[in-house]
């Protein structure tokens, strides 16, 4: 595989909420396209500790621009609250397999939680940008984490909010809002879900049920994100039998009906 590496300048890096952390870089010097779903492995810091990289996926895409949502829960994306504006990123990518947006999809359905909404938003600014109506259930702990919701909604896309803080995640929840309000005023063409096993479930059963395409984007812990240490290795189900695939080069966007979600 090339190794794309680049050390992109850091145009700011600022915390949106208590959790979460917004960075702007400037990637006017990458050659290739940037997908939704496709993600960058960053170094969290100068020195060796954290040594190694984090994944992230994109949040916005623009023509000399990348942004990031980022959750900070570890050594490694709290080391990536001191990087300042000036400074440069070391980043590897665009990595992995995106999503895909079929041009003649009317309306899509985005079903996050978490973090894993920041993944989605790149999917609803490409639909947007397509013309695709988007309609999306976002689902978080607290409302002050549903940063992107506004993000969504700038793009013209229906969104419904389920915190815990509300009582209105639970996935009982999630799919009475689907099944009574969503699905029977759109015609949903395809569906696509990230950040929560739950609800990830809940997205292949509707799926199912109704006959619709779907992917998922995985998030699993990645070592090396080039398809070398085997750390990031799940289960799919390909012709009635298990197969194992690499998150970071075989995904890590994948068809949500082979997914096996444990
Ligand atoms: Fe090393 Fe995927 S992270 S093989």
């Amino acid at each position: 595989m090339l190794m794309k590496q680049y050390k992109a300048p850091v145009l700011s890096n600022r915390q949106v909420s208590e959790r979460y952390w917004h960075m702007v870089v400037d990637t006017s010097m990458m050659s290739c396209a940037v997908e939704p779903g496709q993600f960058f492995h960053i170094r969290c810091a100068d020195n060796y500790s954290p040594f190694l990289r984090r994944p992230l996926s994109v949040y916005q895409i623009h023509e000399d621009t990348i942004e990031f949502l980022y959750l900070v829960k570890g050594e490694g994306t709290t080391g990536m609250t001191r990087i300042q504006e000036g400074d440069t990123l070391d980043m590897m990518g665009p990595l992995g397999k995106g999503f895909e947006l079929y041009k003649q999809a009317g309306t899509i359905l985005l079903v996050a939680r978490g973090v894993g909404i920041a993944t989605l938003a790149a999917v609803a600014q490409a639909a947007f940008l397509q013309n695709t109506h988007c309609v999306a259930v976002l689902s978080a702990r607290t409302k002050e984490d549903l940063l992107a919701a506004e993000y969504l909604e700038e793009f013209g896309a229906d969104v419904y909010k389920v915190t815990e803080e509300d009582g209105t995640s639970d996935v009982e929840s999630v799919r009475h809002i689907i099944e009574t309000n969503i699905l029977p005023n759109h015609k949903i063409d395809s569906m696509y879900t990230c950040g929560s096993r739950r609800l990830s479930r809940l997205s292949q059963t509707i799926a199912e049920i109704h006959g619709i395409p779907g992917e998922i984007a995985l998030e699993e812990h990645m070592g090396c994100a080039m398809g070398a240490c085997y750390a990031c290795v799940c289960d799919i189900r390909e012709n009635d039998a298990l197969k194992s695939v690499r998150v970071c080069i075989d995904g890590p966007v994948f068809p949500l009906d082979k997914v096996v979600i444990e």
